[in-house]
């Protein structure tokens, strides 16, 4: 509790807010969904076109899978290029989502710049998985990964706040919500960018790299990101 706050205001805003949560009504996900329809009619943002990853994609995927501090707070182990493109051909299949556990990946596309081994292809400079954390509770997952070369110019929130968009609108999410390595300060710094609030620290919950490791919980409402877009 806040020091200067009294009982009166933490009972008032527990009210509130369990008001404001029945009114947003039961969980009313809208699943199934294959993503594969939005290879056809793909995320167009500002600067970036976001459709499926495709198997195809694994070459400029793997300039960035390839990259030691890329993975740093990503639990994927450093691949050597045979098992790095099998493994974006399992990531690509990955479409229709049914329950829990279910994702997709978006491709961010940048138009203008050449893949790096089909220069009539637009290169992917990152991916974000969208994941059905719990079906029953309408609770998505979204998690991210851009080349360090077009990091630090926006890219990501432009595509994570378009997706986030999407999400919320076409599959109708009670939250959506981040897991991160809690010293990800790019990632968390990211989630704020999106309207995510930090919610909980969780002590040692994943073992890395040899090490047991926090993850940061980072999570936006549906009606809080209502809200904010007005
Ligand atoms: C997490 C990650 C995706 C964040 O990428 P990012 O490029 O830092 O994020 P953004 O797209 O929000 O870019 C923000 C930066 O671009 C700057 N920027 C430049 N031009 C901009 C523009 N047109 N619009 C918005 N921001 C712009 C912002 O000022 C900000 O800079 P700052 O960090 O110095 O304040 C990236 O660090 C990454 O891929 N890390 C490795 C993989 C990883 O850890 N993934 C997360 C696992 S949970």
């Amino acid at each position: 509790m806040h020091e200067n706050s009294t009982p009166d205001d933490t009972t008032t805003t527990t009210l509130y807010r369990a008001a404001a949560a029945a009114a947003d009504g039961p969980p009313a996900l809208r699943l199934p969904f294959d993503a594969t329809g939005l290879t056809e009619t793909p995320i167009s943002t500002e600067r970036l076109v976001l459709r499926p990853l495709e198997a195809s994609d694994a070459p400029d995927v793997f300039e960035y899978q390839r990259i030691p501090e890329v993975l740093t707070y990503v639990p994927w182990p450093l691949r050597e290029r045979a098992d790095a493109y099998a493994h974006t051909a399992k990531r690509a299949a990955a479409r229709v989502l049914a329950g829990d556990g279910d994702y997709f990946v978006l491709a961010m596309t940048l138009p203008g710049t050449p893949s790096v081994e089909d220069g009539a292809r637009d290169r992917v400079i990152g991916d974000i998985m969208v994941r059905v954390s719990s079906a029953k509770h309408a609770q998505f997952e979204l998690g991210w990964i851009v080349h360090p070369d077009f990091q630090g110019k926006g890219y990501a929130r432009e595509a994570a706040s378009a997706i986030r968009d999407f999400v919320f609108a076409t599959l109708h999410p009670h939250r959506i919500q981040a897991f991160l390595d809690a010293r990800n300060d790019a990632s968390a710094a990211l989630c704020e960018r999106l309207g995510m609030r930090r919610e909980a620290t969780i002590l040692e919950e994943q073992f890395n790299d040899g090490e047991w490791q926090d993850t940061a919980l980072y999570g936006v409402l549906r009606r809080e990101w209502a809200a904010a877009r007005g």
